[in-house]
């Protein structure tokens, strides 16, 4: 069947779109602007999460793949900065919800009980998709789990539902898919099939260990001989320290059992490696990714906050509409929800290029001697 020529309207439904401000009640004429206002925006927000979705998919389906082509990188990355914009952007929609006063907002509030933001499916389906575990949920603060929260009232399968069960059996996220692709990193010109891989990354991480706690012993030096009091000589000495003995613990991985260290202690080695000697060739798309997850988490952490601030703004400290703590709740997810703590933990750990150890089989990473 041939099509006749498009239209704007039928290519992007916009009478459709038009007609989905209708409120709980179906009848737009009834509501007053600060209604539409909120409901609008909580419509665009979910596209951008649906946009958001896309990209994460593509992300992760491609660090999924048995062999990730170093042409998949860029792409990767297009990706993580499109979905870290798409949330910069959703968080700069707060300020328009903030044109409600609590008053007006207080108008409409009781239709929406208890409907509430976190029965956002494609909110969850996010998480779930990066990584976050359910184990690590804040509670909601009453007897349902978040995924009950996605019921209908009556208890049944809602669609909400379904879309975030089928999240959760789609295998893997983008954490596990990434941690894979670290793991297969070379280190020091080394892959972890290699005879001898082990010993490789044990020896390059002793030897960074070494100077970073070297380095940062002439930082704790020039402090000490500034500081104004014994007891502030003593107390930066004790931090300075506890710095070096953290940067250890977690390089060898002694805060994990021990049957999962060996892992732990190689992906965490990829980072380290990756971010230090980004100017190989070969490493520097692998850097640039892990600098945009790091974006994209960030981002994600912003727009929790900036939400938590409007809704104190809006609605000051009271019970929200879902029956959580309202802003103490949310508070709580915007600093604990976070997926890629080892990508930000390496990042306390680098030090300046010329204390770092020198390079082995450079050739390995693309790296053109002589030139
Ligand atoms: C006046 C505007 C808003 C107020 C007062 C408000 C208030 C709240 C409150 C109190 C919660 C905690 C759960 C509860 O007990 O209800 C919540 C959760 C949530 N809200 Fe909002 N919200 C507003 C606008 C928005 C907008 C525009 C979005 C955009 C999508 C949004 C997305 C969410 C999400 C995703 C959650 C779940 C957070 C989580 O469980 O991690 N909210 N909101």
């Amino acid at each position: 069947m041939t099509r006749g020529p498009t239209t704007y309207w039928d290519y992007i439904k916009v009478e459709e779109i038009l007609d989905l401000q209708r409120g709980i009640d179906e009848r737009e004429d009834d509501l007053s602007n600060d209604e539409v206002v909120f409901i609008v925006v909580h419509q665009i927000d979910e596209l951008w999460f649906k946009l958001a979705l896309r990209e994460v998919v593509r992300l992760r389906d491609l660090f999924a793949a048995e062999k990730v082509r170093e042409q998949s990188l860029a792409s990767a990355v297009r990706s993580l900065r499109r979905a870290a914009l798409l949330f910069e952007q959703l968080a700069s929609h707060f300020v328009l919800m903030e044109t409600l006063t609590t008053r007006d907002y207080l108008g409409f509030r009781d239709k929406l009980l208890p409907a509430s933001g976190f029965q956002s499916a494609q909110m969850r389906e996010l998480e779930i998709l990066l990584g976050l575990r359910p184990e690590e949920r804040i509670p909601l603060g009453h007897e349902r789990s978040y995924l009950d929260a996605l019921r209908h009232p009556d208890g049944s399968i809602s669609p909400a539902y379904r879309r975030v069960e089928a999240r959760l059996a789609d295998y893997p996220t983008v954490k596990e898919a990434l941690d894979e692709w670290l793991y297969r990193t070379p280190i020091q010109g080394s892959m972890p099939e290699q005879a001898g891989d082990e010993a490789t990354v044990l020896r390059f991480l002793e030897a960074y260990a070494a100077a970073q706690a070297g380095e940062l012993e002439s930082v704790m030096r020039v402090a000490i001989s500034q500081a104004p009091t014994e007891e502030d000589r003593r107390r930066l000495e004790a931090r300075y320290r506890g710095e070096i003995a953290n940067a250890r613990r977690f390089l060898f991985a002694e805060d994990v059992a021990p049957e999962l260290r060996a892992r732990r202690v190689r992906v965490r080695a990829a980072l380290l490696f990756i971010e230090s000697y980004r100017e190989l060739p070969l490493l520097a798309w692998p850097r640039e990714v892990i600098d945009s997850i790091v974006a994209l988490e960030q981002a994600f952490v912003i727009a929790r906050q900036r939400h938590a601030r409007m809704v104190e703004r809006v609605i000051g400290r009271r019970t929200g509409t879902g029956g959580s703590a309202g802003v103490d709740y949310l508070d709580k997810t915007a600093l604990n929800y976070r997926i890629f703590h080892e990508f930000w933990a390496v990042r306390t750990l680098l030090i300046r290029a010329a204390a770092m150890p020198a390079v082995e089989r450079p050739e390995v990473y693309g790296f053109m001697t002589g030139e």
